[in-house]
């Protein structure tokens, strides 16, 4: 049973993940802040996207563009024209819908059927007492739907202090076009052979219709993209090259996402009909998440050809081909877009990760992120806070640890308690330092310089010397197999789990 969107919203509220933002004003619409620990979670997804993507890959480079960029970039791209969305209205509420959307959502209805009592029907059914459909505003069940227009998504604003026509430039509402134009310089001053890739994490924004389900569809978002330039004449195993590095990028990806946590049974492929292609596309498919509020997208993996170069060389009147050596001609690359969300990642992860279960009579939370997306790896606990040698030494280990990887000290309750937190934030490991560690100089006796670690999973304690923390915690860090360093240390204290 998927968990549900609003026991993660108040969860990432609790524990500081994600903020609306601007609360204490009411509240912006669908904008949200990440808080101490989101803005973690965020950076490790960006940081293992850019690490496996781009410093692990001979065949690609990264690239920060600016956010606004030429007013030009947006007409030869087609979003000026084209990246629209319909719009209806309601003449009663002045509610806005998405056209293509409206028939979803679930509506109101005053039912003649049940003396005009208001009853909400889920979205695309018939109303189970008199039958009908939804033809009025599905918010308010009186307004009539005005026709559907185009309304374009892109956020406008004027570039520099006169706010005229000429001034006009607007917020970027992909990262992808940057790549593009700054294809030549990319080429010319790395001098990379076809083919390869630029990347580019940043914040897109969209002045979506009807943005909302938490940090699904906002209107500033944050997208990782890759811009996979290929040689069009070229095969490779038999195939078109862009077909072959199409499918490569799909294989890929979908194995990333699964590599950092997101079962088998929550993911699959969806390609885009015909009717539904982008106007540049020329095969598009979308990996899908078994969301709480259903199947939808998580990023796409689109085959644009070499509709954006050209589009560019157009506008621009620059050229914007490739060399080819081999044949002696110039081509224009077709590009393979592998598009991510940044948002959407993290509220897949953490959809995924939330657990619930019972653990001696009473409820546990715990976030089960794979270790390297959790945005705390360990906390260091001490057992008794009033004794001024565990503490001292607990400080000590936070710090030697912290050289390495965002760790925390926590002495603001009772050890259970301590525990209970961490699991509900998904920290890994817990380290807790008590009496047999530091000894009790008072009856003359040494300690052991030996501290208990807990894994989060299974709750197992074991003892591990104070020294040898760091390569422990930089093998189970790694994706270590928690057993097999448990065995090494004598195995895990028995009835010590907690
Ligand atoms: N350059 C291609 C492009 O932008 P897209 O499918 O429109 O393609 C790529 O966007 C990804 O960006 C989506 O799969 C989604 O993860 C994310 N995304 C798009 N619009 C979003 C929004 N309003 N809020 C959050 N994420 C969004």
């Amino acid at each position: 049973m998927p968990v549900a969107m609003d026991t993660l919203v108040s969860l990432s509220k609790r524990r500081g993940f994600v903020f609306q933002s601007s609360e204490i004003y009411g509240g912006t619409g669908s904008v949200w802040d990440y808080g101490p620990l989101g803005v973690e979670l965020k950076q490790n997804i960006k940081r293992l996207w850019w690490r496996d993507f781009v410093q692990m890959r001979p065949d690609m480079v990264g690239l920060d563009a600016a956010i606004l960029m030429h007013p030009m970039v947006w007409r030869a791209s087609g979003h000026v024209e084209q990246f629209t969305d319909p719009m209806v209205d309601c003449r009663e509420c002045q509610h806005r819908f998405r056209a293509d959307h409206v028939d979803a959502r679930p509506w109101l209805h005053f039912c003649p059927a049940s003396k005009g009592n208001k009853f909400e029907i889920p979205g695309g059914e018939a109303c189970p007492r008199c039958g009908a459909r939804r033809t009025l505003c599905p918010d308010c069940g009186k307004g009539e739907l005005t026709t559907a227009r185009q309304f374009n998504l892109m956020f406008k604003t004027f570039m520099g202090p006169v706010e005229d026509d000429a001034a006009v430039t607007y917020l970027r509402p992909e990262t992808a076009q940057a790549m593009f134009v700054n294809f030549e310089n990319v080429l010319q001053s790395m001098r990379l052979k076809l083919p390869f890739g630029i990347a580019q994490a940043g914040r897109s924004f969209r002045n979506e219709i009807t943005p909302g389900n938490f940090i699904f569809r906002t209107r500033e978002f944050e997208q990782m993209e890759i811009e996979y330039f290929v040689n069009p004449h070229e095969t490779v195993e038999g195939r078109p090259a862009d077909e072959y590095w199409h499918d490569r990028w799909i294989a890929d990806c979908m194995a990333w996402f699964r590599r950092y946590g997101l079962s088998e049974a929550n993911l699959r492929l969806r390609e885009h009909e015909k009717d539904e292609l982008a106007h540049y596309a020329k095969r598009t498919l979308d990996i899908e998440y078994r969301f709480p509020i259903g199947w939808s997208e998580l990023m796409g993996i689109a085959n644009r050809t070499d509709f954006d170069l050209k589009q560019h060389a157009k506008f621009s009147g620059k050229t914007l081909t490739y060399f080819d050596e081999e044949r002696k001609e110039h081509v224009v690359p077709y590009v393979i877009e592998p598009a991510a969300g940044v948002d959407r990642a993290l509220l897949a992860f953490l959809v995924e990760a939330y657990q619930e279960e019972e653990v001696r009579g009473e409820k546990r939370v715990v976030l089960r992120f794979h270790p390297e997306l959790a945005p705390v790896k360990v906390a260091v606990l001490p057992l008794l806070k009033k004794r001024e040698e565990i503490v001292k030494t607990a400080h000590a280990i936070r710090s030697e640890l912290a050289k390495h990887w965002r760790v925390v000290y926590d002495d603001t309750a009772a050890i259970g308690r301590l525990y209970r937190r961490q699991d509900e934030v998904g920290t890994p490991y817990c380290v807790t330092v008590d009496v047999q560690t530091v000894g009790d100089a008072d009856k003359g006796e040494q300690g052991d310089q030996r501290v208990t670690i807990r894994d989060r999973d299974s709750m197992q304690q074991i003892r591990v010397p104070v020294r040898e923390l760091v390569p422990v915690f930089q093998e189970l860090l790694a994706g270590g197999d928690w057993a097999t360093v448990a065995g090494r240390f004598g195995g895990p204290a028995a009835g010590a789990a907690g």
